[in-house]
């Protein structure tokens, strides 16, 4: 054992490979050496003590052979210490990454929503006519689905075919979840989705191509607009702050009717950030409820606009430029 030892400590060429060796023989649960001393019980007494000498002789040896194997290999103190290590340098801060406030403004949403009891639904942003459109109420001649106003995808030519079955398209508003949470759900329904929407706006303070939307469906009997004021205002004021005051103007939405667009009284001014309505017969209809048996009111509100508002961002586009600076204040 011990010649081989002596060996195995020679012939490793780096502070891994001897760790290994030293792990091998001096390690402190499973060396050589430990099983060696295990042994020392079973041997006669009379010889006992000359070979305790004779273990903590070649103990002795062992050990400066690992030490002289570690000079050898430059580790100097501890196995695998590079000796130009300084510990007393200040160390270098890892660079960590935290969550962009949009995607917190949609998660603190999703909780507040989710304590009224409304669940999150998706869709794909990637849409067809009839979720984007048709089923909303939007026909084929309306002014919303002209090319100049929407993303559609580049095989689709700006006069082909915008039927049902026609050209695909970035979404331009998240009502599309409506339609595909309607379609595969019987009544009562309380849902929220947040997603992207995409529309063809030149960038400026207030707008960007892409941004996100908060929709809000609910469907069951006897549902009204007092419902929908109610869950509104509770919502702004959970996620404003304070006692948010909440007023309605009359509006227009093919898919709602009435329609309104839905402004919040905050730090003294009235701000619009989005629109609502109950849902109009006509999208029942197109998703196969009975408008006579149910009712139920949607809502669209600008994610960015309250993630804006409750942070104090003037600029929209700052939220999408990736400068770290702005990020971190997050
Ligand atoms: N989809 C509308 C928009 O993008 C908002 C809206 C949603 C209005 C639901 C009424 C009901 O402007």
């Amino acid at each position: 054992l011990e010649r081989e030892s002596l060996v195995a400590f020679d012939a490793a060429d780096d502070a891994d490979s001897l760790e290994e060796v030293r792990v091998r023989y001096l390690g402190a649960k499973k060396g050589a050496l430990k099983d060696v001393q295990k042994q020392m019980g079973s041997i006669d007494p009379s010889d006992r003590k000359a070979a305790g000498m004779r273990l903590n002789e070649f103990k002795s040896k062992i050990q400066s052979v690992f030490e002289a194997s570690q000079d050898r290999l430059g580790g100097g103190g501890e196995a695998g210490v590079d000796p130009t290590f300084d510990p007393s340098l200040p160390g270098i801060r890892p660079n960590l990454g935290h969550i962009h406030p949009i995607t917190q403004t949609v998660n603190h949403l999703m909780e507040i929503m989710g304590r009224m009891g409304f669940e999150a639904a998706e869709g794909p942003e990637v849409e067809d006519p009839w979720h984007n459109f048709v089923a909303l109420n939007i026909p084929e001649d309306h002014p919303a689905r002209d090319p100049l106003d929407n993303f559609y995808l580049a095989t689709a030519s700006a006069n082909s075919d915008r039927s049902v079955e026609g050209e695909q398209l970035l979404r331009s508003q998240t009502s599309t979840v409506q339609i595909r949470v309607m379609e595969n759900r019987k009544p009562p329904i309380r849902v929220i989705s947040l997603g992207r929407v995409y529309r063809p706006d030149d960038p400026d303070a207030t707008h960007f191509p892409m941004f996100h939307q908060m929709e809000g469906l609910y469907v069951d009997e006897h549902v009204t607009m007092a419902n929908l004021k109610t869950v509104l205002r509770v919502f702004a004021t959970n996620y404003l702050g304070g006692d948010v005051q909440i007023r309605f103007r009359p509006s227009f939405f093919p898919f709602t009717e009435p329609s309104v667009e839905v402004d919040f009284l905050w730090n003294g001014n009235w701000i619009e950030f989005g629109g609502a309505g109950m849902v109009d017969p006509a999208v029942f209809e197109a998703v196969g409820y009975d408008p006579e048996k149910v009712s139920g009111f949607a809502f669209g509100l600008g994610v960015e606009r309250l993630c804006m508002r409750r942070h104090g961002i003037t600029d929209i586009r700052d939220l999408y430029s990736g400068d770290l600076r702005f990020l971190r204040q997050f």
